[in-house]
Protein backbone atom coordinates (compact mmCIF):
# COMPACT_ATOMS: atom_id res chain seq x y z
CA UNK A 1 0.00 0.00 0.00
CA UNK A 2 1.24 3.73 -0.94
CA UNK A 3 -0.14 7.23 -0.16
CA UNK A 4 1.27 7.82 -3.42
CA UNK A 5 4.21 10.20 -4.24
CA UNK A 6 4.40 14.07 -4.44
CA UNK A 7 3.10 13.83 -8.58
CA UNK A 8 -0.26 14.98 -9.21
CA UNK A 9 -2.74 14.48 -11.68
CA UNK A 10 -2.03 17.03 -13.55
CA UNK A 11 -4.75 18.53 -15.93
CA UNK A 12 -2.95 18.52 -19.38
CA UNK A 13 -1.33 15.17 -20.36
CA UNK A 14 2.12 14.58 -21.00
CA UNK A 15 3.14 14.05 -24.52
CA UNK A 16 4.67 10.64 -26.08
CA UNK A 17 8.27 12.12 -25.79
CA UNK A 18 7.90 13.58 -22.48
CA UNK A 19 5.79 10.36 -21.31
CA UNK A 20 8.41 8.56 -22.64
CA UNK A 21 11.03 10.35 -20.95
CA UNK A 22 9.54 9.97 -17.47
CA UNK A 23 8.99 5.99 -17.69
CA UNK A 24 12.57 5.64 -19.15
CA UNK A 25 14.22 7.43 -15.87
CA UNK A 26 11.72 5.31 -13.37
CA UNK A 27 13.11 2.25 -14.90
CA UNK A 28 16.42 3.30 -14.96
CA UNK A 29 17.32 0.82 -12.08
CA UNK A 30 14.81 -1.73 -12.96
CA UNK A 31 17.09 -5.10 -13.88
CA UNK A 32 15.79 -7.11 -16.96
CA UNK A 33 13.47 -10.05 -15.70
CA UNK A 34 15.27 -12.21 -18.17
CA UNK A 35 19.02 -11.40 -17.83
CA UNK A 36 20.97 -14.82 -17.04
CA UNK A 37 22.43 -13.66 -13.52
CA UNK A 38 19.13 -13.56 -12.37
CA UNK A 39 18.74 -16.85 -10.57
CA UNK A 40 15.30 -16.15 -8.79
CA UNK A 41 11.98 -16.95 -10.57
CA UNK A 42 12.25 -15.98 -13.66
CA UNK A 43 11.03 -18.38 -16.15
CA UNK A 44 12.43 -17.73 -19.63
CA UNK A 45 11.88 -20.85 -21.82
CA UNK A 46 13.97 -19.05 -24.58
CA UNK A 47 13.40 -15.97 -27.22
CA UNK A 48 11.03 -17.87 -29.47
CA UNK A 49 8.90 -18.91 -26.57
CA UNK A 50 8.81 -15.07 -25.55
CA UNK A 51 7.62 -14.03 -28.77
CA UNK A 52 4.51 -16.59 -29.09
CA UNK A 53 3.65 -15.01 -25.59
CA UNK A 54 3.74 -11.82 -25.83
CA UNK A 55 1.90 -12.16 -29.50
CA UNK A 56 -1.09 -13.80 -27.98
CA UNK A 57 -1.19 -11.72 -24.98
CA UNK A 58 -0.92 -8.44 -27.00
CA UNK A 59 -3.26 -9.72 -29.51
CA UNK A 60 -6.12 -10.64 -26.70
CA UNK A 61 -4.88 -7.16 -24.40
CA UNK A 62 -8.20 -5.35 -24.68
CA UNK A 63 -10.18 -8.73 -24.40
CA UNK A 64 -11.76 -8.95 -20.79
CA UNK A 65 -12.05 -12.76 -19.77
CA UNK A 66 -15.57 -11.66 -18.26
CA UNK A 67 -16.83 -11.37 -21.73
CA UNK A 68 -16.00 -14.47 -23.15
CA UNK A 69 -19.53 -16.19 -23.24
CA UNK A 70 -19.95 -13.35 -25.43
CA UNK A 71 -18.07 -11.68 -26.83
CA UNK A 72 -14.80 -13.42 -26.76
CA UNK A 73 -15.13 -16.88 -28.02
CA UNK A 74 -11.62 -17.64 -28.65
CA UNK A 75 -10.97 -17.14 -24.77
CA UNK A 76 -13.51 -20.04 -23.67
CA UNK A 77 -11.87 -21.91 -26.13
CA UNK A 78 -8.48 -21.23 -25.06
CA UNK A 79 -9.44 -21.74 -21.29
CA UNK A 80 -10.80 -25.11 -21.96
CA UNK A 81 -7.97 -26.20 -24.07
CA UNK A 82 -5.64 -25.29 -21.30
CA UNK A 83 -7.67 -26.60 -18.42
CA UNK A 84 -7.78 -30.39 -21.22
CA UNK A 85 -4.17 -29.87 -21.43
CA UNK A 86 -3.54 -29.72 -17.70
CA UNK A 87 -5.90 -32.35 -16.77
CA UNK A 88 -4.11 -34.99 -18.98
CA UNK A 89 -0.63 -33.64 -17.14
CA UNK A 90 -1.70 -34.13 -13.48
CA UNK A 91 -3.59 -37.19 -14.45
CA UNK A 92 -6.98 -35.57 -13.85
CA UNK A 93 -9.90 -38.48 -13.71
CA UNK A 94 -12.27 -38.28 -16.55
CA UNK A 95 -14.95 -35.95 -15.08
CA UNK A 96 -12.38 -33.30 -13.35
CA UNK A 97 -12.89 -29.53 -13.64
CA UNK A 98 -10.52 -27.11 -13.79
CA UNK A 99 -10.46 -23.01 -14.35
CA UNK A 100 -8.11 -20.75 -15.07
CA UNK A 101 -6.93 -17.80 -11.95
CA UNK A 102 -5.19 -15.21 -12.21
CA UNK A 103 -2.05 -16.90 -10.06
CA UNK A 104 -0.84 -19.43 -7.56
CA UNK A 105 -2.46 -17.24 -4.79
CA UNK A 106 -5.77 -17.15 -5.96
CA UNK A 107 -6.03 -20.81 -6.91
CA UNK A 108 -5.47 -21.54 -3.52
CA UNK A 109 -7.38 -18.89 -2.04
CA UNK A 110 -10.04 -20.90 -5.05
CA UNK A 111 -9.21 -24.34 -3.44
CA UNK A 112 -9.40 -23.43 0.24
CA UNK A 113 -13.43 -21.70 -0.58
CA UNK A 114 -14.12 -24.58 -2.19
CA UNK A 115 -13.21 -27.10 0.34
CA UNK A 116 -14.82 -25.18 3.21
CA UNK A 117 -18.13 -24.95 0.85
CA UNK A 118 -18.11 -28.37 0.61
CA UNK A 119 -17.69 -29.12 3.99
CA UNK A 120 -20.39 -26.92 4.86
CA UNK A 121 -22.26 -29.52 2.70
CA UNK A 122 -20.79 -32.61 4.08
CA UNK A 123 -19.94 -31.53 7.40
CA UNK A 124 -22.50 -29.11 9.04
CA UNK A 125 -21.14 -29.98 12.92
CA UNK A 126 -18.05 -28.59 12.16
CA UNK A 127 -18.03 -25.06 13.16
CA UNK A 128 -14.76 -23.54 12.81
CA UNK A 129 -13.37 -25.20 9.96
CA UNK A 130 -9.39 -26.18 10.11
CA UNK A 131 -6.72 -27.10 7.66
CA UNK A 132 -3.38 -28.32 8.30
CA UNK A 133 -0.49 -27.52 6.15
CA UNK A 134 3.02 -28.14 6.29
CA UNK A 135 6.04 -25.87 7.46
CA UNK A 136 6.61 -24.70 3.78
CA UNK A 137 3.11 -24.26 2.59
CA UNK A 138 2.79 -21.00 0.84
CA UNK A 139 1.35 -18.40 2.53
CA UNK A 140 -1.22 -17.96 0.13
CA UNK A 141 -3.08 -20.77 2.45
CA UNK A 142 -2.97 -18.39 5.47
CA UNK A 143 -4.12 -15.59 3.60
CA UNK A 144 -6.87 -18.01 2.77
CA UNK A 145 -7.57 -18.94 6.13
CA UNK A 146 -7.93 -15.30 7.40
CA UNK A 147 -9.95 -14.32 4.61
CA UNK A 148 -12.42 -17.51 5.00
CA UNK A 149 -12.20 -17.93 8.39
CA UNK A 150 -11.01 -21.09 8.68
CA UNK A 151 -8.34 -21.53 11.60
CA UNK A 152 -4.90 -22.47 10.00
CA UNK A 153 -2.44 -25.31 11.45
CA UNK A 154 1.10 -24.94 10.76
CA UNK A 155 3.61 -27.38 11.52
CA UNK A 156 6.35 -26.04 13.69
CA UNK A 157 8.62 -28.10 11.69
CA UNK A 158 10.14 -30.07 8.63
CA UNK A 159 11.43 -33.53 9.39
CA UNK A 160 13.54 -34.77 6.69
CA UNK A 161 13.01 -31.51 5.18
CA UNK A 162 9.47 -32.36 4.21
CA UNK A 163 6.05 -32.32 6.04
CA UNK A 164 5.73 -33.51 9.23
CA UNK A 165 3.35 -36.42 8.45
CA UNK A 166 3.68 -37.50 12.42
CA UNK A 167 2.52 -33.79 13.41
CA UNK A 168 -0.36 -33.60 10.81
CA UNK A 169 -1.83 -36.96 11.95
CA UNK A 170 -1.65 -36.03 15.25
CA UNK A 171 -3.56 -32.41 14.88
CA UNK A 172 -6.55 -33.95 13.08
CA UNK A 173 -9.27 -33.29 15.22
CA UNK A 174 -13.35 -33.18 14.77
CA UNK A 175 -12.74 -29.72 13.16
CA UNK A 176 -10.70 -30.69 10.35
CA UNK A 177 -11.67 -30.45 7.04
CA UNK A 178 -8.41 -30.14 4.73
CA UNK A 179 -4.88 -31.33 4.30
CA UNK A 180 -2.58 -29.58 2.27
CA UNK A 181 0.56 -31.10 0.54
CA UNK A 182 3.09 -28.80 -2.10
CA UNK A 183 4.80 -30.24 -4.84
CA UNK A 184 7.31 -28.94 -4.04
CA UNK A 185 7.06 -25.92 -1.81
CA UNK A 186 9.10 -23.16 -2.16
CA UNK A 187 11.40 -23.19 0.53
CA UNK A 188 13.29 -26.18 1.06
CA UNK A 189 12.03 -27.26 -2.41
CA UNK A 190 11.52 -31.02 -1.37
CA UNK A 191 8.26 -32.63 -2.57
CA UNK A 192 5.72 -33.86 0.46
CA UNK A 193 4.75 -37.62 1.24
CA UNK A 194 1.85 -37.22 -0.60
CA UNK A 195 1.08 -40.68 -0.80
CA UNK A 196 1.19 -40.67 2.71
CA UNK A 197 -1.21 -37.51 3.12
CA UNK A 198 -3.67 -38.80 0.22
CA UNK A 199 -4.35 -41.99 2.95
CA UNK A 200 -4.83 -39.76 5.41
CA UNK A 201 -7.16 -37.33 3.63
CA UNK A 202 -9.06 -40.86 2.51
CA UNK A 203 -8.93 -41.92 5.98
CA UNK A 204 -10.31 -39.04 7.66
CA UNK A 205 -12.72 -37.91 4.60
CA UNK A 206 -10.15 -34.68 3.93
CA UNK A 207 -10.25 -32.56 1.43
CA UNK A 208 -6.37 -32.84 -0.04
CA UNK A 209 -4.95 -29.65 -1.95
CA UNK A 210 -2.00 -30.01 -3.54
CA UNK A 211 0.16 -26.92 -4.31
CA UNK A 212 1.87 -27.54 -7.65
CA UNK A 213 1.92 -24.06 -8.30
CA UNK A 214 5.86 -24.65 -8.57
CA UNK A 215 6.34 -28.06 -9.91
CA UNK A 216 3.30 -28.53 -11.59
CA UNK A 217 4.60 -27.81 -14.82
CA UNK A 218 7.81 -29.22 -13.69
CA UNK A 219 7.67 -32.93 -12.31
CA UNK A 220 5.36 -34.64 -15.03
CA UNK A 221 8.35 -33.91 -17.09
CA UNK A 222 11.06 -34.76 -14.80
CA UNK A 223 8.95 -38.36 -15.14
CA UNK A 224 8.71 -38.21 -18.46
CA UNK A 225 12.32 -38.18 -18.62
CA UNK A 226 12.73 -41.45 -16.68
CA UNK A 227 13.83 -39.78 -12.98
CA UNK A 228 12.20 -41.24 -9.91
CA UNK A 229 9.35 -38.74 -8.81
CA UNK A 230 7.33 -39.88 -6.07
CA UNK A 231 3.52 -40.12 -6.79
CA UNK A 232 2.29 -36.10 -6.23
CA UNK A 233 -0.84 -35.73 -8.73
CA UNK A 234 -4.08 -36.73 -9.22
CA UNK A 235 -3.40 -40.54 -9.47
CA UNK A 236 -3.10 -40.32 -5.96
CA UNK A 237 -6.68 -41.27 -4.92
CA UNK A 238 -7.21 -39.06 -2.18
CA UNK A 239 -6.24 -35.84 -3.72
CA UNK A 240 -9.05 -33.43 -4.47
CA UNK A 241 -7.53 -30.74 -6.39
CA UNK A 242 -4.05 -29.15 -7.37
CA UNK A 243 -2.98 -26.01 -8.65
CA UNK A 244 -0.02 -25.27 -11.33
CA UNK A 245 0.69 -22.48 -12.49
CA UNK A 246 0.90 -21.59 -16.19
CA UNK A 247 2.70 -18.19 -15.38
CA UNK A 248 5.64 -19.74 -13.43
CA UNK A 249 7.16 -23.12 -15.47
CA UNK A 250 3.98 -22.74 -17.69
CA UNK A 251 5.78 -19.89 -19.12
CA UNK A 252 2.68 -17.82 -20.03
CA UNK A 253 2.19 -14.38 -19.59
CA UNK A 254 1.56 -12.97 -15.69
CA UNK A 255 -1.46 -13.63 -14.24
CA UNK A 256 -2.34 -17.61 -15.26
CA UNK A 257 -2.74 -20.38 -13.15
CA UNK A 258 -5.17 -23.42 -13.14
CA UNK A 259 -6.94 -24.84 -10.15
CA UNK A 260 -7.78 -28.36 -10.97
CA UNK A 261 -10.83 -30.23 -8.93
CA UNK A 262 -11.21 -34.25 -9.15
CA UNK A 263 -14.70 -33.96 -10.02
CA UNK A 264 -17.82 -32.18 -10.35
CA UNK A 265 -19.30 -32.84 -6.93
CA UNK A 266 -16.42 -31.29 -5.58
CA UNK A 267 -16.35 -28.71 -8.20
CA UNK A 268 -20.20 -27.46 -7.62
CA UNK A 269 -18.79 -25.64 -4.17
CA UNK A 270 -16.41 -22.89 -6.17
CA UNK A 271 -18.31 -19.99 -8.27
CA UNK A 272 -20.34 -17.50 -7.19
CA UNK A 273 -23.82 -16.71 -8.42
CA UNK A 274 -25.96 -13.27 -7.76
CA UNK A 275 -28.71 -12.19 -9.35
CA UNK A 276 -30.42 -9.77 -6.74
CA UNK A 277 -29.40 -6.67 -8.37
CA UNK A 278 -30.35 -4.81 -11.54
CA UNK A 279 -27.81 -6.17 -13.64
CA UNK A 280 -29.17 -9.37 -13.90
CA UNK A 281 -27.42 -12.61 -13.53
CA UNK A 282 -23.33 -12.48 -12.94
CA UNK A 283 -21.06 -15.17 -12.31
CA UNK A 284 -17.73 -15.94 -11.45
CA UNK A 285 -15.93 -19.30 -11.17
CA UNK A 286 -13.06 -17.52 -9.30
CA UNK A 287 -11.96 -14.05 -6.99
CA UNK A 288 -11.41 -11.96 -10.07
CA UNK A 289 -14.07 -10.23 -11.85
CA UNK A 290 -12.85 -8.68 -15.02
CA UNK A 291 -9.13 -10.49 -16.16
CA UNK A 292 -7.44 -9.45 -18.99
CA UNK A 293 -7.60 -11.79 -21.62
CA UNK A 294 -3.77 -12.04 -22.86
CA UNK A 295 -3.13 -14.13 -19.62
CA UNK A 296 -5.56 -16.73 -20.79
CA UNK A 297 -4.66 -16.47 -24.48
CA UNK A 298 -0.71 -16.25 -23.85
CA UNK A 299 -1.34 -19.70 -21.90
CA UNK A 300 -2.80 -21.51 -24.94
CA UNK A 301 -0.39 -20.19 -27.22
CA UNK A 302 2.64 -21.64 -25.15
CA UNK A 303 1.11 -25.07 -24.77
CA UNK A 304 0.21 -25.67 -28.19
CA UNK A 305 3.47 -24.11 -29.36
CA UNK A 306 5.72 -26.28 -26.95
CA UNK A 307 4.20 -29.42 -26.69
CA UNK A 308 4.93 -31.86 -24.08
CA UNK A 309 8.74 -32.18 -25.90
CA UNK A 310 9.27 -28.79 -25.35
CA UNK A 311 8.42 -28.63 -22.18
CA UNK A 312 10.47 -32.07 -21.68
CA UNK A 313 13.67 -30.22 -23.46
CA UNK A 314 13.72 -27.71 -21.10
CA UNK A 315 13.06 -30.06 -17.91
CA UNK A 316 15.91 -31.54 -18.74
CA UNK A 317 18.25 -28.61 -19.23
CA UNK A 318 17.24 -27.32 -15.62
CA UNK A 319 18.35 -30.69 -14.69
CA UNK A 320 21.35 -30.96 -16.49
CA UNK A 321 22.38 -27.08 -14.80
CA UNK A 322 21.38 -28.40 -11.63
CA UNK A 323 23.70 -31.44 -11.54
CA UNK A 324 26.60 -29.26 -12.99
CA UNK A 325 26.10 -26.84 -10.01
CA UNK A 326 25.58 -29.46 -7.09
CA UNK A 327 29.06 -31.19 -8.90
CA UNK A 328 30.43 -27.88 -8.86
CA UNK A 329 29.31 -27.08 -4.91
CA UNK A 330 31.41 -30.61 -4.31
CA UNK A 331 34.53 -29.09 -5.61
CA UNK A 332 34.41 -26.03 -4.24
CA UNK A 333 33.52 -27.43 -0.77
CA UNK A 334 31.24 -25.77 2.21
CA UNK A 335 28.13 -25.35 0.26
CA UNK A 336 25.74 -27.91 -0.91
CA UNK A 337 22.02 -28.46 -2.08
CA UNK A 338 19.54 -29.59 0.93
CA UNK A 339 18.23 -32.87 0.33
CA UNK A 340 17.30 -34.49 -3.23
CA UNK A 341 15.00 -31.83 -4.63
CA UNK A 342 13.28 -33.38 -7.49
CA UNK A 343 12.50 -30.21 -9.76
CA UNK A 344 14.03 -27.21 -11.11
CA UNK A 345 14.46 -25.30 -7.85
CA UNK A 346 16.62 -25.27 -4.90
CA UNK A 347 18.22 -24.39 -1.47
CA UNK A 348 21.39 -24.22 -0.87
CA UNK A 349 23.06 -24.27 2.25
CA UNK A 350 26.53 -23.75 3.86
CA UNK A 351 28.80 -25.82 6.43
CA UNK A 352 31.44 -23.08 7.70
CA UNK A 353 30.72 -19.62 6.46
CA UNK A 354 27.33 -17.63 7.20
CA UNK A 355 25.12 -18.22 3.74
CA UNK A 356 23.88 -14.77 3.59
CA UNK A 357 27.17 -13.69 3.44
CA UNK A 358 27.87 -15.66 0.53
CA UNK A 359 24.81 -14.29 -0.81
CA UNK A 360 26.17 -10.51 -0.53
CA UNK A 361 29.03 -11.51 -1.77
CA UNK A 362 27.61 -13.14 -4.84
CA UNK A 363 24.98 -10.05 -5.04
CA UNK A 364 28.02 -7.74 -5.27
CA UNK A 365 29.06 -9.88 -8.77
CA UNK A 366 25.60 -8.98 -9.58
CA UNK A 367 23.68 -12.51 -9.06
CA UNK A 368 20.04 -12.32 -8.18
CA UNK A 369 18.43 -14.70 -5.85
CA UNK A 370 16.09 -15.48 -3.15
CA UNK A 371 17.15 -16.38 0.47
CA UNK A 372 15.54 -18.84 2.84
CA UNK A 373 15.45 -18.08 6.74
CA UNK A 374 15.66 -21.61 7.87
CA UNK A 375 17.63 -22.92 7.79
CA UNK A 376 19.71 -19.70 6.70
CA UNK A 377 20.37 -20.65 3.02
CA UNK A 378 20.03 -19.16 -1.01
CA UNK A 379 17.15 -20.26 -2.69
CA UNK A 380 18.02 -20.62 -6.43
CA UNK A 381 15.56 -21.44 -9.42
CA UNK A 382 16.69 -22.40 -12.64
CA UNK A 383 15.26 -21.52 -16.29
CA UNK A 384 16.46 -23.55 -19.13
CA UNK A 385 18.58 -21.00 -20.07
CA UNK A 386 20.63 -20.98 -16.89
CA UNK A 387 22.99 -23.55 -18.94
CA UNK A 388 24.94 -20.87 -20.08
CA UNK A 389 25.94 -19.07 -16.40
CA UNK A 390 26.65 -22.30 -14.43
CA UNK A 391 30.47 -22.11 -15.04
CA UNK A 392 30.53 -18.17 -14.09
CA UNK A 393 28.28 -18.63 -11.10
CA UNK A 394 30.45 -21.46 -9.72
CA UNK A 395 34.01 -19.10 -10.82
CA UNK A 396 32.05 -16.36 -8.55
CA UNK A 397 31.06 -18.40 -5.52
CA UNK A 398 34.51 -20.35 -5.29
CA UNK A 399 35.93 -17.02 -4.91
CA UNK A 400 33.18 -15.65 -2.96
CA UNK A 401 33.54 -19.31 -0.40
CA UNK A 402 37.36 -18.22 0.15
CA UNK A 403 36.56 -14.29 1.01
CA UNK A 404 33.75 -15.60 3.08
CA UNK A 405 36.49 -18.15 4.66
CA UNK A 406 38.99 -15.75 5.00
CA UNK A 407 36.41 -13.38 7.26
CA UNK A 408 36.94 -11.28 4.20
CA UNK A 409 32.97 -11.22 3.23
CA UNK A 410 30.75 -10.60 6.36
CA UNK A 411 26.68 -10.70 6.40
CA UNK A 412 25.23 -7.13 5.63
CA UNK A 413 22.04 -9.02 7.88
CA UNK A 414 19.94 -8.82 4.34
CA UNK A 415 17.38 -11.51 5.43
CA UNK A 416 14.45 -13.23 3.42
CA UNK A 417 11.59 -10.75 2.09
CA UNK A 418 9.14 -10.54 -0.40
CA UNK A 419 7.04 -7.01 -0.47
CA UNK A 420 5.34 -5.84 -3.15
C1 LIG B 1 4.74 -23.35 -4.08
C2 LIG B 1 4.06 -22.03 -4.35
N1 LIG B 1 2.73 -21.90 -4.14
C3 LIG B 1 2.08 -20.75 -4.39
C4 LIG B 1 2.73 -19.64 -4.85
C5 LIG B 1 1.97 -18.35 -5.08
O1 LIG B 1 1.94 -18.03 -6.42
P1 LIG B 1 1.62 -16.55 -6.96
O2 LIG B 1 2.81 -15.70 -6.57
O3 LIG B 1 1.46 -16.75 -8.42
O4 LIG B 1 0.38 -16.08 -6.31
C6 LIG B 1 4.12 -19.72 -5.07
C7 LIG B 1 4.88 -18.56 -5.54
O5 LIG B 1 6.06 -18.58 -5.71
C8 LIG B 1 4.79 -20.94 -4.82
O6 LIG B 1 6.12 -21.07 -5.01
Amino acid sequence: MTQGSNRRFSDRGLDRAALDAEMDEFRRKDRPWNELKNLRAAYDAGDDVTQVVNAAYLAHIGDNVIYSGTSYPSLRRYEEGVVAMVGEMLNAPEGAVGSITTGGTESILMAVKTARDWARATKPRVAVPEMIVPRTAHPAFTKAGELLGLKVVRMSSSPDHRADLEGMTRAINANTIMLVGSAPPYPLAIVDPLPELSSLAQAHELWLHVDGCVGGFVLPFVRELGHKVPDFDFGLPGVSSMSADLHKYGYSGRGASVLMIRNEALAKHQGFTFDAWPGGTYYTANVAGSRNGGAVASSYAVMRYLGRAGYRERVAAMLESKRRIGEGFERIGGIHILGKPEGAHFTVVTDEVDAYAVGDGLGDRGWLFARGKEPRALELQLNARHGAIVDEFLGDLSEVMALAREGKIKSRGTGPVYIS
